[in-house]
């Protein structure tokens, strides 16, 4: 529409009037669509002076670690850095089960990652006496702004840093494209600029990622078997047309739990998955999303028969309170 191409173009100037001649610009892109967006607009404005940074901490669902390095990159040109630290976080996260632990130590092995790249992107940085030229941007939204008093967004990293061992303690200055729009004004926009429909209409998904959908600890070959379940549970919800109908769909592997089961001719001893479908607003309070039966049966028939370490289904049907939409 016309709106969102008067959007696009008013931030576009106004970006390259604060980045201007000189600055360089780091993105961090979680593979969610808010920072998607803000970085092919500030893509648009400066071109490769942006580097879009992509933490791939092994904890994405199936797909989505590609969806960044090919899609987004062939929809914007965007100039992008892959960091593989599956081996990183993974070693981090070993043999630690609480969830509260295991949410600190993502988040401190993220932060160190993408500063070590900011390092390595902008390190040989000068700025003249009072110039700015390290730009940081951030996808916060307006219900962010407002929800902070007008300060900065309520993303996973610092909204003001300075980068140890840079010269000067090099200081970033915020770009926030997104400051004065609704989550499906950000869509919008985000169609406007031609980017992948799986990017622009996901569903949250939490930083931390699978990391708090496995109970008990993370390890890759649990990792591997949720990625597979939670792709066929994405897959038949998106088919069944039911998508933009519900807040999201988590799955969860209750790793340490074994039921007996049988297939075959043979007895199994297999994990439970639950669907936790659920409806919401704002995710500060949610209700469990009636689904239809037909599509729970599609669900369960699927990842009983093609996740083999798989012999359980079940439906959360707790409202938000008292349950929290993720089980960590
Ligand atoms: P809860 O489980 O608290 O989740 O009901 C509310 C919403 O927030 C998402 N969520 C997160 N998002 N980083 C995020 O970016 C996080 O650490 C995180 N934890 C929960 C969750 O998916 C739901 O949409």
């Amino acid at each position: 529409t016309w709106t969102m191409v008067n959007i696009v173009d008013e931030q576009v100037e106004k970006i390259r009037a604060q980045i201007g001649e000189r600055g360089q610009a780091i993105c961090a892109l979680s593979g969610g669509v808010d920072s998607a967006v803000a970085a092919a607009i500030v893509q648009r404005a400066i071109g490769d002076r942006l580097t879009c940074v992509y933490v791939d901490h092994g904890l994405m669902r199936k797909g989505e670690t590609e969806q960044i390095e090919r899609d987004f990159v062939a929809a914007t040109g965007a100039e992008l850095v892959v960091v593989d630290a599956e081996k990183q976080f993974l070693d981090a996260l070993a043999g630690v089960s609480d969830p509260e632990e295991k949410r600190k130590i993502i988040g401190r092995e993220f932060i160190r990652t993408f500063e070590a790249a900011e390092a390595d992107i902008l390190g040989d940085s000068i700025a003249e006496e009072g110039e700015k030229v390290a730009f940081l941007v951030q996808g916060t939204l307006y219900p962010d702004v407002v929800e902070s008093g007008g300060g900065a967004g309520t993303s996973n990293i610092k909204s003001h840093h300075n980068v140890g061992g840079l010269p000067d303690d090099l200081e970033f200055e915020l770009v926030e494209p997104l400051r004065t729009l609704f989550k499906d004004e950000v869509r919008l926009v985000g169609e406007q600029l031609g980017l992948p429909g799986e990017i622009v209409w996901r569903h949250p998904f939490p930083g931390p990622g699978l990391g708090i959908r496995i109970i008990g600890e993370v390890t890759r070959e649990r990792l591997d078997i949720l990625r597979e379940a939670d792709a066929i549970a994405r897959e038949e919800l998106t088919r069944s047309g039911l998508d933009r109908d519900i807040w999201q769909m988590p799955v969860v592997l209750l790793a340490d739990v074994r039921s007996v089961g049988v297939q075959g001719d043979g007895r199994t001893y297999g994990h439970p998955v639950v669907l936790r479908p659920v409806t919401s607003e704002d995710a500060m309070t949610a209700d469990w999303a009636r689904l239809p039966y037909e599509l729970m049966e599609r669900i369960s028939t699927r990842i009983t028969n093609e996740v083999r370490e798989i012999n359980r289904v079940t439906v959360d049907i707790t409202s938000k309170p008292p349950g929290t939409i993720e089980w960590e």
